[in-house]
């Protein structure tokens, strides 16, 4: 089977996921056209043609529920092939991977491919760094190179049924996802110049602009941190006590370089 076309279909609040999408899509060699569900302004419609790449960051865990109730609301598979792609902070992607494997066979995808990479983490600070860099120069590497193993297993084959239905790692009963708490960045309001970069930037709308103030409804917040890493003037903060600790044992516990896994 030949791969005449790509469709990147990819939630990231903070752009890893992006990245690593677009590096495999490279080893893919076939033209692309990109589906992004991020933003809560509702996507451009994507070409729903061809073989799918979809990512996702893997939080607590899972799919983030936010991801998932866009690719329930916006894709669907129509048999077509799936490639599927967890990134998760250097700390462990559990049962990620079989979620997104369970999602697309529920959308109608045929799973053919699946991969695991590591993303800076998004409660990574200067202070405790987590996976830094990620992906980084090695990592597209990898990508690329996982593109290029995904084409040849495909153009190995006349039709989907000859491939061996994809075998991923994860438990079910999938793990507990992302707790409720209020929790989220705040902003410093004497160093904010209200130019609105964290509202645009948030993917559950938690954020507005309103009588010239930031205003943040932390019941929606994802804590994905896409806010803290737009904001111009660096007044938009994540000091909660349980997120801090939380990257101090991350980056301890976590620090040692965990490598791609591919899933073929
Ligand atoms: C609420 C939340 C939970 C997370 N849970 C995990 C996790 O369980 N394991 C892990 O290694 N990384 C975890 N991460 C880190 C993200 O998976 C990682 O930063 C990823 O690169 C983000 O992707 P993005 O840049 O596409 O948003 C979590 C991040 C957030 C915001």
């Amino acid at each position: 089977m030949r791969i005449h076309h790509a469709e990147l279909i990819c939630f990231s609040p903070t752009g890893t996921t992006r990245t690593v999408l677009e590096a495999v899509a490279r080893g893919l060699d076939a033209p692309c056209s990109s589906l992004d569900l991020t933003l809560p302004a509702g996507p451009a419609q994507g070409a729903a043609a061809g073989l799918a790449l979809i990512g996702v960051p893997v939080h607590a865990g899972r799919v983030p529920a936010l991801a998932a109730a866009r690719l329930r609301a916006h894709v669907r598979g129509a048999g077509r092939p799936a490639v599927l792609v967890a990134v998760y902070g250097n700390r462990a992607f559990e049962d990620a991977l079989l979620e997104l494997r369970d999602l697309a066979v529920e959308l109608g995808f045929v799973p053919v491919a699946a991969a695991a990479f590591v993303g800076e983490h998004s409660f990574s600070t200067r202070e405790c760094p987590v996976a830094q860099g990620r992906p980084d120069g090695t990592d597209r590497e990898q990508a690329h190179l996982f593109g290029r193993e995904v084409r040849a297993l495909l153009e190995g084959v006349s039709s989907l049924p000859e491939l061996r239905p994809l075998e991923v790692p994860g438990n079910h009963p999938y793990r507990d996802g992302v707790q409720a708490a209020a929790i989220s960045p705040e902003t410093d309001a004497a160093a904010c110049v209200l130019c609105g970069e964290c509202a645009r930037s948030c993917p559950s709308g938690a954020i507005v602009l309103r009588n010239d103030a930031v205003e943040t409804d932390a019941s929606l917040c994802l804590r994905c941190c896409a806010c803290t890493r737009v904001c111009p003037a660096g007044a938009r903060v994540m000091r909660h006590p349980r997120i801090l600790e939380f990257g101090r044992i991350l980056a301890t516990q976590y620090a040692g370089r965990r490598e791609p896994e591919f899933f073929l």
